[in-house]
């Protein structure tokens, strides 16, 4: 199923590995291209956003990994995070039924607790264009109490979220890899506006919402959707608009 997806030119089953992002790295050093995908049962030392953890059990989460061209501009590499995220949401609501949304810039959501995330990384491969590594970890098939102790009530899965009807692990692949390729596609043929405008409606927060941003130094405003690289525009109380750019933390104001 996930062989015969037009998007994939290489596709690489693992069973644990450390990273299936670290695993493509070196699949890119070695000459692979675009399209090359890993998937893996488990890691050992799944990375997650900002430095964290993403704990990666057996058989419970789907963690895979696809090398994208961007086309040489690594300023753009935001909007593939977005696009990426907007893929696995719209496959986990395609395959899976459930009403995942999006948190900016790379957060699948259901009902406030985290379902998976994404996580872009850049590897710059000597001579020829930049490549990005883009990460996906979601979580399927946990039972409440197989979260780890941290992310009890913070963290979710397609099981809690749709009981035991939930779609395989390679059905999730083949639906987020249909999705990404046909964005992708769509991508270099100028959409970004369409994309952004479809990922912005799957994402409740990022318009109108009282946010304080937590960059040096901090400032508030209330969210104004994506700029055209994807970042998330911010309308201060001056008048003025700062644009947030992944580095930096957004967390929503007590109201
Ligand atoms: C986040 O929300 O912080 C992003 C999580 C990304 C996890 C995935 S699992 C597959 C890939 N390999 C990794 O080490 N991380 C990403």
């Amino acid at each position: 199923m996930l062989a015969d997806n037009a998007f994939v030119t290489e596709l690489h089953v693992r069973g644990a590995v450390g990273s299936t992002n670290d695993e493509l790295r070196e699949l890119s050093a070695g000459g692979a291209g675009e399209g090359c995908v890993v998937v893996a049962d488990r890691q050992t030392a799944g990375r997650g956003r900002m430095g964290r953890r993403w704990h990666s059990p057996a058989g419970l989460g789907l963690y895979v990994s696809v090398l994208i061209e961007p086309g040489g501009r690594p300023a753009e590499a935001t909007r593939w995070t977005i696009l990426a995220s907007l893929a696995a949401c719209l496959a986990c609501r395609e395959a899976a039924g459930c009403d995942a949304t999006l948190k900016w810039p790379n957060d699948l959501i259901f009902r406030g607790l985290k379902l998976g995330g994404i996580l872009a990384e850049m590897r710059s491969a000597g001579s020829s264009s930049d490549r990005l590594i883009v990460g996906l970890g979601l979580n399927v098939s946990q039972e409440a109490g197989e979260f780890e102790e941290e992310l009890r009530g913070a963290a979710t899965s397609l099981r809690l979220v749709c009981g035991s009807g939930i779609p395989r692990r390679e059905e999730l692949a083949a639906a987020y890899l249909g999705r990404l390729g046909e964005l992708a596609a769509g991508m270099r043929r100028g959409e970004w506006s369409a994309i952004s405008r479809m990922w912005e409606e799957l994402c409740p927060g990022c318009r109108g919402a009282a946010v304080r941003v937590l960059a040096e130094p901090p400032f508030e405003g209330i969210t104004d959707g994506l700029d055209g690289a994807g970042g998330l525009r911010i309308r201060k109380s001056d008048g003025t608009t700062g644009v947030v750019r992944t580095a930096e933390k957004v967390v929503p104001l007590e109201s």
